[in-house]
């Protein structure tokens, strides 16, 4: 069966700017978190780092030139904030800016869509050491001035700014779990870092339109999973209810409807009037794209660990697992809903405008082989994109309004703190000599593109 996607579907493939860049001095860049965090020895596996990581900021002409020939429509890349500002604050580097209004020009004149978003992990080193990085609320701050900037200059050119990817990974992963920069431990400042990410996309928000040469939609790009609980029972619902607020509601509530889970958790509501300021939330709701990266799902038990969660993640065993993570392409359905019925479906009732919506990330690593002939078939790939992209036709059909799709990723890159092992690009990248091939699925996802759908095979 064929199945077509709407007209004007945007079809496009992600990235982010320390995970292909390279260069992570030049030109005056200063230093940011990542590159701190990758050069301390046992933080990234092999002790790996994104020093030269596929060298797109030299390379970056050939990289838009495969994009075109497979047809990408729109680009989502991100900007290093320390390329523009090395300080974070103060002046503003002239040579980092120019890279990314090149960058701009090049995309538009191969006719693909820039889609910059100001911030993937990448906190200026400087603003991490003076004031705690995004547990300081003056972070917030400076972000907004960044903002400003970058609207400044690529405003005439670009549609869309996005602020933020995965605010919530931003968090936890940095300063709660420690697996990611600046790699702390500490619950309570996980929470104040949430918060102030989240305040920072609204105060970039109120920047961006005061600045913006022409009209420019404000997005952001969130990490959500559906949540399932393990069994019937009720212990299991509200535990997997209570991972669904702290992953999913935490930035989907202040974002959609100004409001936050972190003041009515037993645990959090103790602390987070100490640093949510009236007047905050309001700010944070101020959204015009909604982007959703999806990859995988949670299925959770109650369970004494976790604190103050009270749930365990379970593994189903009769599940698919990739390097990373179970393939679960109904959750990609069973998010999408969830969100339209919980937030679009009441809101809009009322008469409030709702942010468009877009899956700006999906993808999966696979054990890509390079056969004698140079050619890469990653069917594994192909078959998680067509059934992730089945879903989302599905979500379509029961009315959800999805405007677009984007690969994670273009190119195999740096995968943070797994280094370069797992491949998410449409693209191969020998990391010895920086060749770029094109896989299987990259020509896959041009003809899909080309026929705006694909053939189910059913
Ligand atoms: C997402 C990140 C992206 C990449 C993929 C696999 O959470 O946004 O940088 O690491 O996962």
């Amino acid at each position: 069966m064929k199945i077509t996607y709407p007209e004007n579907f945007v079809w496009g493939v992600a990235a982010s700017a320390y995970q292909i860049e390279g260069a992570w001095n030049e030109d005056s860049k200063g230093p940011s978190i990542w590159d701190t965090f990758s050069h301390i020895f046992g933080k990234v596996a092999k002790g790996q780092n994104g020093d030269l990581a596929i060298d797109h900021y030299h390379r970056w002409q050939e990289d838009l030139d495969l994009m075109a020939s497979l047809n990408i429509k729109s680009y989502r890349f991100s900007i290093a904030w320390t390329r523009i500002l090395p300080t974070g604050r103060g002046a503003v580097n002239s040579p980092g800016l120019d890279f990314y209004d090149r960058l701009v020009d090049g995309c538009l004149k191969r006719g693909i869509e820039p889609v910059p978003c100001l911030f993937h992990y990448d906190l200026p080193q400087v603003l991490q050491d003076e004031g705690g990085g995004w547990k300081n609320r003056d972070t917030a701050y400076h972000f907004a001035e960044y903002a400003r900037v970058v609207t400044d200059r690529l405003s005439d050119r670009v549609k869309i700014i996005m602020t933020h990817n995965e605010p919530w990974v931003t968090a936890f992963a940095g300063y709660v779990l420690g697996i990611h920069a600046p790699g702390e431990k500490h619950i309570f400042n996980g929470l104040k870092a949430a918060h102030h990410v989240m305040l920072s996309h609204g105060l970039a928000a109120e920047a961006i339109r005061a600045s913006a040469r022409k009209p420019v939609k404000v997005g952001i790009t969130l990490n959500l999973s559906p949540v399932y609980p393990a069994t019937h029972l009720k212990l299991d619902f509200q535990a997997a209810e209570r991972v669904h607020a702290i992953v999913n509601r935490i930035t989907l509530d202040p974002l959609l409807l100004g409001i936050t889970p972190l003041t009515e958790n037993w645990f959090a509501k103790w602390f987070a009037p100490a640093f949510i300021k009236p007047g905050d939330l309001e700010k944070i709701k101020s959204l015009d794209l909604l982007g959703v990266n999806y990859y995988s799902r949670s299925v959770m038990e109650f369970g004494f660990q976790h604190f103050p969660l009270f749930a365990v993640e379970v593994k189903p065993a009769d599940s698919e697992y990739s390097e990373m993570w179970e393939i679960y392409p109904p959750g990609m359905y069973d998010l999408l809903k969830r969100i339209w019925d919980d937030y679009y479906i009441p809101v809009s009732k009322q008469g409030i405008a709702m942010p468009e919506l877009m899956v700006t990330e999906n993808g999966v690593p696979v054990i890509d082989v390079l056969d004698a002939d140079g050619q890469v078939h990653d069917e594994r790939r192909i078959l998680y994109l067509r059934d992730h992209l089945e879903q989302i036709h599905k979500a379509i059909q029961a009315g959800v309004d999805v405007k677009g799709y984007y690969v994670w990723s273009f190119t195999d890159n740096f995968e943070w703190s797994l280094g370069y092992g797992p491949r998410f690009g449409l693209i191969h990248i020998n990391y010895d000599s920086l060749k770029r091939r094109i896989k299987e699925s990259g020509k896959w996802y041009s003809s899909v593109i080309a026929e705006n759908g694909f053939d189910t095979g059913e």
